[in-house]
C-alpha cells in the first residue's frame, strides 16, 4: 500500500486511523460485485467491531476485559487468538507481546556490564571456554538454555562486538566456548584470567523447554554444539528421563569440543541416545557411524513426527538437517534452528528470516561518518550516514545483515530487535512503541553509537 501510493507511512496511517481493511472468510461460494447490498444477519453478542479488534492488537488502546471478550469470539481465527493470549499473559509489560512474543522478553539489564575472566579452559584444537564473573561483585543474571551474550572487546583497531552462545544452562558463572576464526574470536582466545570483558545480558535462544513431554532431537555441527550442550545439561539436571536423541557432527576427535561433558550428561539420561559422526576421511570410522549425517540415520534413531528438534551449525548444515526433519514429518513449528551468523565466529547465532544471499559486510562505498552502528551477530560496524539510509533497516540491508521485516512503517513489530546499547529516535513514530530495550529498526535512526542484536 505504501509503495503503491508513494506514501511509506500509509500502512501506519490506515491502522492508526482505525480503517485497516480486513479479509472475509468464504463460508458459501458465489458471485460478489460492486453495488451488492450487505445485510447484517448476525451480530456477535460481545459487540466487538473489526476496528476494535484491530486496535486491540496494533495499538496500546487495550485492556484485559476487551482481550478476553475477543478471545471468546468464535469467528476469530486461531492466529489472532494466540496474539491476544500472548498479550494477556504479558500483562502490563511494555512492547507488543501479541505481535512479537519472543522478542518482547526483556534482557536482564541494559547495555554492557563489566565481567572478569575467572577461568580459561582449552576444549579442543581451536576452541576455548572462558568463564566470566561480574566484575562489580553483583550477582550474575540467570539465562535460558540456548541463549547467547553479546561480548565487547577492544584491540588497537577499536571495539569489536560479537555474540557467543552460553555453553552452560546455569551459573554461578557464565561460560562461553569460542572457536578461533577471526578478529573477535582471536581476542577471546587471547583472554587470560583476570582480564576484563564487557558483556551484555543474555538473550535469544531456541525456546528449549526441559519440562516438555515430547521427545527431542538435538542436532549440532562443529562449534554449533555450544547452545545445544546447554540444553542437554539443563535436561539432564531437571528431567533426565526424557527421550533425547543427541546428534553431533565434527571433523575429527581433535576438533570435537565439549565431548566428555556431553557424554557425562547422556550417561545420566536412561532414555537418551548418542549419534556421533566425524567427517574427516582418517577419522570417519571413529564415530558412531561413518561420514556425514543422513536422513536414514535419523530415521533409524527413531526420530519421527512426534519429536521437537533443535539444530545449530553452519547454514548449509542447518538447511540440510531441516530438510531431513521435514521429510521425517516434523511440523515446521517443532523445528528450532540457530544458524551461525555471517561472521561464523563460533557459537554465533543468526536469524533465519530474509537471509541475505551473501555474507554480511560493511556498506559499499564505506559510510563517511555518522553514529557508529554495530550489528553484533553479523560482526559488522559502520557509520550511519542519514543522507544514504533512512533507517537502521535500510542500513542492515545495505550490509546484507539478516533481518526480519514486513510493514516497514512501525505497525507490525516484525523488525523488533534487541537494542544492546545506544539510543535511537523514530521517524515515523511506531503505532505502539516496542518494549524497554527493543527497537523497531524499520523506522529508527541512531542518535548515538548503537549496538543491535542482529
Ligand atoms: S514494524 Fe513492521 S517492519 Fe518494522
Amino acid at each position: 500500500m505504501g509503495i503503491r501510493l508513494g506514501e511509506p507511512r500509509m500502512p501506519a496511517l490506515l491502522t492508526g486511523h482505525g480503517r485497516p481493511g480486513f479479509y472475509l472468510r468464504v463460508l458459501q461460494e458465489g458471485e460478489v460485485g460492486a453495488g451488492d447490498p450487505i445485510t447484517l444477519v448476525h451480530r456477535d453478542p460481545a459487540g466487538l467491531t473489526v476496528r476494535r479488534v484491530s486496535q486491540l492488537l496494533y495499538t496500546a488502546a487495550r485492556d484485559a476485559a476487551s482481550l478476553r471478550a475477543a478471545l471468546a469470539v468464535p469467528a476469530l481465527s486461531e492466529g489472532w487468538k494466540e496474539s491476544f493470549r500472548q498479550l494477556l499473559a504479558a500483562g502490563v509489560r511494555p512492547g507488543n507481546a501479541g505481535l512479537a512474543p519472543q522478542a518482547a522478553s526483556e534482557p536482564a539489564y541494559p547495555g554492557f556490564r563489566r565481567f572478569a575472566v575467572t577461568r580459561v579452559v582449552r576444549e579442543s584444537a581451536r576452541v576455548v571456554s572462558v568463564h566470566l564473573d561480574p566484575g562489580d561483585g553483583g550477582a550474575v543474571s540467570s539465562w535460558l538454555p540456548g541463549q547467547y551474550v553479546p561480548v565487547r572487546l577492544v584491540d588497537a583497531d577499536g571495539p569489536v562486538v560479537r555474540s557467543y552462545s552460553l555453553s552452560t544452562p546455569t551459573g554461578p558463572r557464565m561460560r562461553i566456548s569460542v572457536k578461533r576464526e577471526g578478529r573477535g574470536s582471536g581476542l577471546v582466545h587471547a583472554l587470560r584470567v583476570g582480564a576484563a570483558v564487557e558483556v551484555a545480558a543474555p538473550r535469544g535462544g531456541f525456546g528449549f523447554d526441559p519440562s516438555a513431554a515430547e521427545p527431542a532431537v538435538l542436532v549440532s555441527a562443529g562449534i554449533g554444539v555450544t547452545p545445544l550442550l546447554s540444553c542437554l545439561l539443563a535436561q539432564a539436571a531437571t528431567r533426565p528421563e526424557r527421550r533425547i536423541v543427541w546428534v553431533h557432527v565434527a571433523r575429527s576427535p581433535a576438533e570435537h569440543s565439549l565431548a566428555a561433558e556431553a557424554d557425562a550428561a547422556l550417561a545420566r539420561m536412561p532414555a537418551a541416545v548418542r549419534h556421533l559422526r566425524y567427517t574427516a576421511a582418517d577419522a570417519a570410522t571413529r564415530g558412531d557411524a561413518a561420514g556425514r549425517l543422513t536422513l536414514e540415520a535419523l530415521a533409524d534413531l527413531g526420530v519421527d513426527a512426534a519429536f521437537s528438534a533443535y539444530v545449530c551449525g553452519p547454514d548449509g548444515f542447518a538447511a540440510g538437517v531441516r530438510g531431513m526433519l521435514d521429510a521425517l514429518g516434523l511440523p515446521a513449528t517443532a523445528v528450532h534452528v540457530e544458524s551461525f551468523g555471517s561472521a561464523a565466529a563460533g557459537g554465533t547465532a543468526g536469524r533465519s528470516a530474509h537471509p541475505p544471499s551473501r555474507s554480511a559486510h560493511p556498506p559499499s562505498p564505506p559510510a563517511a561518518g555518522g553514529p557508529p552502528v554495530t550489528f553484533a551477530r553479523a560482526g559488522v560496524t559502520t557509520g550511519f550516514d542519514p543522507s544514504r539510509w533512512g533507517n537502521l533497516l535500510e542500513l542492515a540491508e545495505a550490509c546484507d545483515v539478516p533481518v526480519r521485516w514486513s510493514c516497514r512503517t512501525g505497525v507490525c513489530h516484525s523488525c523488533e530487535t534487541s537494542l544492546v546499547d545506544g539510543a535511537v529516535d523514530y521517524e515515523p513514530e511506531p503505532l505502539e512503541p516496542p518494549g524497554g530495550e527493543l527497537v523497531l529498526v524499520c523506522c529508527a535512526r541512531p542518535t548515538a553509537a548503537v549496538t543491535l542484536d542482529l
